[in-house]
């Protein structure tokens, strides 16, 4: 097991980077975190007092920083960006620069020997590729510009040494930086305070994956980097490759008085309905722990705290 590496993480107070840092934290690694707080997270607070911690309030974007920051890294995580179609499409000259640019000056600024692992979205696979199961080698055509902007981040980060990309799967699971947009995090709190969704593409097909295991899949790769380096790899629960009807009666067994209907009330940006094959990291030695019931049963948990009262009395 690798340990006492210098890891930068770029958005490391994100949903992905506030469950990843402390699990690095926890296997002897040093970490430097450098984010712009931009959700007004305190999603870190917990490992202050750790010494082998540090953080930056910056904005990845700014070279200067990168660069001093760069300097000291063995391994480098640009986690950084605006996530999903929407905050993208919202904010198009940000998802440009901060999800593609800032990673391009990422390899630009790294030396060959430091490794950089990147994640990149899996939705450009359901182009095209609908009624096969996906595999790295299938085609990701995303539509979105999100979904642009990490593929091609992908392919830059991929055409240097000592690199290498996972594609996730839908992330679900609670998070220090909670994200109630993600599509499992967003049914199970709709079944938890509303008891109800309404689906649109109810037999869309996608995978999932809990957060932690991304994390885990992030730790997988430092301590087995020689092996896995110069690749990309999907990532997501191999017997969950499930419609949203199907995720609804998963969440059903837990919360028996939740029901769903359906109606043609919108359309999924990316068109997502795909079924992906994880064999490439599995043969690797990586296994994920968490099903997606026991992430359920964690969400449901999670939810009797988390509630969006700002507006609200209670
Ligand atoms: N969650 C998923 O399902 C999923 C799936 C595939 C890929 N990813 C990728 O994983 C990464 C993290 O996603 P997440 O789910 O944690 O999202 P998130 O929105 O919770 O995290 C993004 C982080 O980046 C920070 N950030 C944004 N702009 C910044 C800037 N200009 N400078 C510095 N920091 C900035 C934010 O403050 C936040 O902490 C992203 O690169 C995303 O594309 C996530």
């Amino acid at each position: 097991m690798a340990q006492g590496l210098n890891v930068l993480v770029t958005g490391g107070a994100g949903y992905l980077g506030s469950t990843l840092v402390p699990m690095l934290l926890a296997q002897g690694h040093k970490v430097t975190v450098l984010d712009n707080f931009m959700f007004k997270q305190n999603s870190l607070a917990q490992i202050c007092h750790d010494p082998n911690f540090d953080v930056v309030q910056d904005d990845c974007r700014n070279e200067g920083v990168v660069k001093r920051l760069i300097a000291k890294a063995d391994v480098v995580i640009p986690l950084a960006a605006l996530v999903g179609a929407p905050l993208c499409n919202a904010d198009q000259t940000g998802a440009v620069t901060i999800n593609l640019d800032a990673v391009k000056m990422i390899c630009r600024l790294a030396s060959p020997a430091q490794r950089i692992v990147l994640p990149n979205t899996n939705s450009g696979y359901g182009v095209g590729e609908k009624d096969a199961f996906c595999t790295e080698d299938s085609p990701l055509n995303p539509i979105t510009l999100y979904g642009r902007t990490k593929v091609d981040a992908e392919k830059a980060v991929m055409e240097r040494d000592n690199s290498l990309s996972f594609r996730l799967a839908t992330v679900f699971g609670m998070s220090p930086r909670m994200r109630v947009d993600l599509l499992v995090n967003d049914f199970v709190h709709r079944a938890v305070f509303d008891r109800a969704v309404v689906l649109f593409e109810a037999h869309f097909k996608r995978n999932y994956i809990h957060v932690r295991d991304v994390a885990r899949a992030f730790l997988h790769a430092i301590d087995n980097f020689e092996a896995m380096k110069g690749q990309s790899y999907n990532v997501g629960l191999s017997d969950a490759n499930l419609s949203k009807a199907e995720l609804c009666q998963r969440i059903q067994k837990h919360l028996p008085k939740f029901v769903y209907l359906e109606a043609p009330i919108g359309e999924d940006p990316d068109k997502r309905d795909y079924i992906v094959s994880n064999s490439k990291i599995e043969a690797t030695g990586y296994a994920p722990a968490h099903s997606l019931d026991a992430g359920i049963a964690e969400l449901i948990k999670g939810f009797r705290m988390i509630r969006n009262t700002q507006y609200g009395n209670v």
